[in-house]
């Protein structure tokens, strides 16, 4: 800004995130649209290395050499109410009860016909989604956590090898990328520098780039060959809650489209399973009730100063994020661990007392692997742990064995991490609140590490 044109303000975006609010007869720049939301929804992108200058009533883009530009406009999905706390008391409450809508909304248009139909990515050619034979999945924090649950089921519906990798880590180890390699960033804000550093590195070595992001024009889908939009609306709280849920969903969209094309999906298995997806923001919502339970267990355990959580297959994930929200939020120690792992160490942490949450898988699978968890339960019990297993609706064979059982509705295993994590998340929120700490914006943390 000038003091001599005061009606003019310019900006430039780098790295950094930088966003314009198109309103009538003013214009504004925000690094995020929640910062003009409740005075226009009219927004424009903004490219890396480009020039605006506002006015009143213009706007004027170019790029750093002096070129105009003509930017992308959008409409933001969600109105300023959806960035206020509307009467609940943390926007991590406000934000873990619209869990099932962040879900309901990001499937939303994206089935026809019972099946997936996602625009975004069939765009890229059906000669390169039949050609991809490896799929990365880069991200940080809760976001990787998704993406190794997205790894299960990508594999098994498409067929295609996946990995999962913490983008801070990937870059810096001269992966092997090739065209035919499709990386996948999962990123809430889309701003997290590591995994923007790293999208930039897999582009530059040929690598298809695809982004799952909830945050409109953010840097991360504006570096990728294509993205697919979450729709979970703004997650204020540092703690990330209906963005996982709502990124396990936009995974399980891909997986079920690349299925589809590749014809590694039957298109009656592909109903099915959308059809179950498509069941899911209810049962979440059953799910919901078990908040009160929970929050008499924090307080009970606001003295703790360790919990372990243990999981397998797609419970493993669900383990680790249960984890995380304890460390980031109520500031104790803990740890997820693959409950098979146990043996090989962790078993060694067990002492009387020691607080052990358990996600059980279904008993109905035929591949269940619920006798193989039920045994870990009965290892740890007998070294005294005190266990809260989450375990389905009707599984009584985990009754004997555990101290709590939180249920959960019934659902295949691939659906279940989005049930079972949401008494974790609640468990951390209440820990939290149980100790007086701030559950929205918890020590040391940042809601977007714009820095490496
Ligand atoms: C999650 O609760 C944390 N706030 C953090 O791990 C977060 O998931 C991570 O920093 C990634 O953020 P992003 O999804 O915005 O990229």
């Amino acid at each position: 800004m000038h003091a001599d044109q005061p009606d003019v303000v310019v900006g430039a975006r780098r790295n950094s995130p930088l966003v314009i609010g198109l309103g009538e007869g003013e214009n504004f720049l925000g690094s995020d649209v929640a910062a003009f939301v409740e005075y226009t929804r009219h927004a424009m992108e903004i490219g890396q290395d480009q020039l605006v200058t506002i006015r009143p009533d213009s706007v004027e883009v170019v790029d750093f050499a002096g070129q105009p530009v003509t930017p992308t406009t959008f409409e933001v999905d969600w109105d300023a109410s959806a960035a206020e706390k509307g009467g609940w008391s943390s926007f991590m409450a406000k934000e873990i009860s619209e869990e099932p809508e962040a879900v309901a909304k990001t499937i939303i248009g994206r089935v026809h016909d019972g099946l997936v139909d996602l625009p975004e990515v069939t765009a890229l050619g059906p000669e390169v989604l039949s050609s991809i034979d490896r799929v990365l999945i880069i991200a940080c924090g809760t976001a990787a956590y998704a993406g190794l649950v997205g790894k299960y089921a990508i594999e098994q519906w498409s067929r295609i090898p996946v990995d999962v990798e913490l983008a801070h880590e990937f870059r810096y180890r001269e992966p092997v990328l090739s065209p035919n390699t499709l990386v996948v960033s999962i990123s809430q804000s889309g701003e997290t520098m590591d995994t923007l550093m790293a999208v930039k590195y897999a582009r530059e070595k040929g690598a298809r780039t695809l982004s799952i992001c909830n945050t409109q024009g953010a840097t991360i889908p504006r570096e990728s060959d294509a993205v697919v939009y979450t729709h979970a609306g703004p997650e204020v709280a540092v703690a990330s809650t209906k963005a996982f849920v709502a990124q396990i969903t936009a995974i399980y969209l891909l997986g079920l489209q690349l299925g589809q094309v590749r014809g590694t999906l039957s298109p009656e298995r592909a109903r099915g399973l959308v059809a179950e997806l498509q069941a899911v923001p209810d049962k979440l919502s059953d799910v919901l009730a078990v908040g009160e339970r929970i929050k008499e267990l924090a307080h009970w355990m606001a003295d703790t100063r360790s919990v372990l959580f243990l999981g397998r297959h797609v419970g493993y994930p669900v383990a680790l994020e249960g984890a995380l929200k304890l460390k980031e939020l109520a500031y104790i120690h803990a740890e997820g661990f693959a409950a098979g792992e146990l043996k090989h160490g962790p078993i060694a942490l067990i002492e009387p007392g020691q607080v052990v949450f358990v996600i059980v898988p279904s008993p109905r699978d035929p591949n269940s692997l619920h006798a193989k968890v039920v045994s870990n339960i009965q290892e740890i019990r007998a070294r005294g742990a005190r266990v809260i297993a989450i375990a389905e609706e009707g599984d009584v064979a985990v009754l004997p064995h555990a101290d709590e059982v939180i249920r959960i509705p019934l659902a295949s295993p691939f659906f279940e991490p989005l049930l079972a994590v949401v008494p974790l998340h609640i468990f951390g929120m209440e820990l939290a609140a149980a100790k007086g700490l701030d559950v929205d914006q918890p020590r040391n943390l940042a809601k977007s590490v714009t820095v490496e």
